[in-house]
């Protein structure tokens, strides 16, 4: 595992941008596996600001999302599909037949995620896989005791995960109990995994992430496993690792 220490939110978002952009500029038809949430807005506007810049092309690439709520229509503005229009599909050049989101709509949800992993599987396997991390170490919608095997499949969100999600709507009732997740198997049969973090609340779960042992109580604790995950984060987020770490810019392990 390869941590990077950076200062801020910015920080962390310009070098997540550096690595996305660097696994475009050498595989042009890159499949990319991506996040919502407040954690990966900083690297999707920076990202839109180097397609803009110098001309990033992402008419090759494919994305797929981690998850999406259940009950949620594309059209819906508090469901994930139309975050990532907002946020990034339509601000570069990407082929809008090229971006995939598990349908939250689908009425046979166990179908829909053998039809999201078969989609995975026809593109080729996702060769970089962003992140963000719960307060409880959830990465996609992987509550803890997460079967680690899992492919995507549907979830039941912990009450702590409602709550914090609740920002993004009305009111705490409307947010939907259920989500369709990527699993655990997906994240670990991605070539490059790249967990990005920022703030004090999410200091105990990057501690779990990166030096707990490993265990489905921590979901993030298995891309200790990986053979190439990085954690990119903020000086408040990284403040539970060890000091010696933190002294460097990047530190492997
Ligand atoms: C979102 C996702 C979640 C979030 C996590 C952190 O697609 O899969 O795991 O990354 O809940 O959310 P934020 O970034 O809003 O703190």
């Amino acid at each position: 595992m390869r941590l990077i220490f950076a200062k801020d939110y910015e920080d962390m978002s310009c070098e997540a941008a550096k690595i996305v952009s660097g696994q475009l500029y050498l595989k042009p038809q890159s499949v990319l596996g991506l996040a919502t949430g407040s954690t990966p807005i900083g690297l999707y506007d920076r990202l839109v600001q180097v397609h803009q810049t110098v001309g990033l092309d992402f008419s090759g690439v494919t994305t797929f999302n981690l998850d999406e709520y259940v009950g949620l229509s594309s059209e819906n503005p508090e469901s994930y599909h139309y975050f990532m229009k907002e946020h990034l599909f339509s601000r570069v050049n990407l082929r809008p037949d090229h971006c995939f989101v598990p349908n939250g709509m689908a009425e046979d949800l166990e179908e829909e995620g053998r039809r999201y992993d078969a989609l995975i599987e026809q593109a080729g396997g996702i060769d970089l896989q962003v992140l963000g991390i719960g307060r409880n170490a959830h990465i996609g919608f992987n509550e803890p005791d997460i079967k680690f095997e899992a492919m995507t499949h549907k979830v039941r969100l912990d009450d702590e995960t409602i709550r914090a999600n609740a920002r993004f709507f009305a009111r705490e009732e409307d947010v939907p109990r259920y989500a369709i997740s990527m699993g655990i198997r997906n994240i670990m049969l991605a070539r490059r995994v790249l967990l990005l973090a920022s703030g004090p609340e999410k200091a105990e779960a990057v501690y779990a992430a990166a030096c707990g042992n490993v265990s489905p109580k921590a979901p993030a604790s298995i891309l200790q496993l990986h053979r190439d995950a990085t954690i990119i984060a903020d000086a408040a987020a990284a403040a539970r690792l060890p000091e010696a770490w933190r002294e460097h810019r990047s530190y492997h392990f």
